[in-house]
């Protein structure tokens, strides 16, 4: 089938594109010195792709994308990056045939995965981000505390999200390495094997930082917000959309905020002008002027909430859909 013969709005992933920035990370990060982020993408058969190139321990955002992880028997490790205390969710989770760490900041997220029956845990450290993480001095106390409730304490972990878009190279490195100091001081205090840190826009920036693995997730497919930040990732993912209406001095397709991460402002239309999103529609300026039925490619702002909000992707190559991928760690 032909990429133009997909109902629309449909999400497309570049399969050339996508196969380059999966070898240009793994050659920057080999093996398990990537612990790729599945919230990024959110599906097992894209996981499986980062596994099939050498990646088998994996990131994750919510105990769903975990479950479904296992379930879908991808990945041999599998970090929940984040706090939750829901009995439920964890007993779901330690009652899996792979092995499952959370990340823990406070003694009622120790509490919770101790009783709940999870083995493992990092300490989830506060690099400078206003969200979750104990600050660095508590870690070792917490780590004590984590060890005397029987938990396994596998390392430290601090997400520095607030320096992913820091335009500067040389301000970004030298405000990495302060935020990680942070986290090898927690790390003296905690002991352990691991130390988690990093995304797309600081991969390239921790050669010397001391940390153990990169949790990455947004290099896979890119968004228009990273690709501002001369990043040697391409975009390969687009949605695909069809003209459905003409005015003089505008079109509108039918890709609309509902299709579209916009937390990161207005999508891309290449050779064109974007003027807004509404639910349903997406009015933009053609260069070349625009017919009814016409398709437009329309590049996401945000990776991760626009892979949330479709139930699967079209693999293309050369313009041929050649698979259907689901999305299928939607949810929580
Ligand atoms: C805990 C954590 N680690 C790593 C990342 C890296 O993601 P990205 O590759 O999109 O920079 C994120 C993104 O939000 C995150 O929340």
């Amino acid at each position: 089938m032909h990429v133009n013969d997909l109902p629309t709005p449909a999400l497309i992933i570049d399969a050339d594109v996508f196969g380059r920035n999966l070898a240009i990370m793994a050659e920057h990060h080999p093996g398990e010195r990537l612990r790729p982020h599945v919230k990024a993408h959110k599906c097992t058969a894209l996981a499986a792709a980062q596994q099939a190139i050498g990646h088998h321990t994996f990131t994750c955002a919510t105990p769903l994308e975990v479950i479904g992880m296992a379930h879908a028997g991808v990945g041999t490790d599998l970090l929940l990056a984040n706090e939750t205390v829901s009995a439920e969710r964890l007993r779901a989770m330690a009652a899996l045939d792979v092995p499952v760490t959370v990340a823990v900041d406070s003694e009622a997220t120790i509490v919770a995965a101790r009783d709940a029956g999870i083995a493992s845990c990092l300490i989830d450290v506060n690099v400078g981000l206003p969200r979750c993480g104990i600050a660095p001095d508590g870690a070792g106390q917490l780590a004590d505390r984590a060890r005397s409730a029987g938990l396994s304490v596998r390392g430290v972990m601090g997400y520095e999200g607030h320096l992913m878009m820091v335009a500067d190279r040389a301000e970004r490195l030298a405000s990495v390495e302060r935020s990680m100091q942070l986290l090898l001081q927690a790390h003296r205090d905690v002991g352990g094997d691991i130390v988690s840190a990093g995304g797309t826009g600081t991969f390239d920036l921790h050669d010397a930082t001391g940390i153990t693995e990169l949790q990455a997730g947004s290099y896979a497919l890119m968004d228009s917000h990273y690709g501002r930040q001369g990043l040697p990732f391409d975009q390969a993912l687009y949605v695909i959309g069809t003209v459905i209406s003409v005015s003089a001095e505008w079109a509108v397709a039918d890709v609309g905020l509902k299709a579209l991460g916009m937390d990161h402002g207005n999508p891309t239309v290449i050779d064109a002008t974007v003027w807004f999103c509404s639910d349903e529609h997406i009015t933009y300026q053609p260069a070349g002027g625009a017919t009814v039925g016409d398709r437009v490619r329309v590049v996401p702002a945000h990776v991760d909430p626009t892979m949330a909000m479709h139930e699967a992707a079209w693999i293309v190559c050369d313009d041929e859909v050649v698979d259907r991928w689901a999305i299928d760690l939607r949810g929580w």
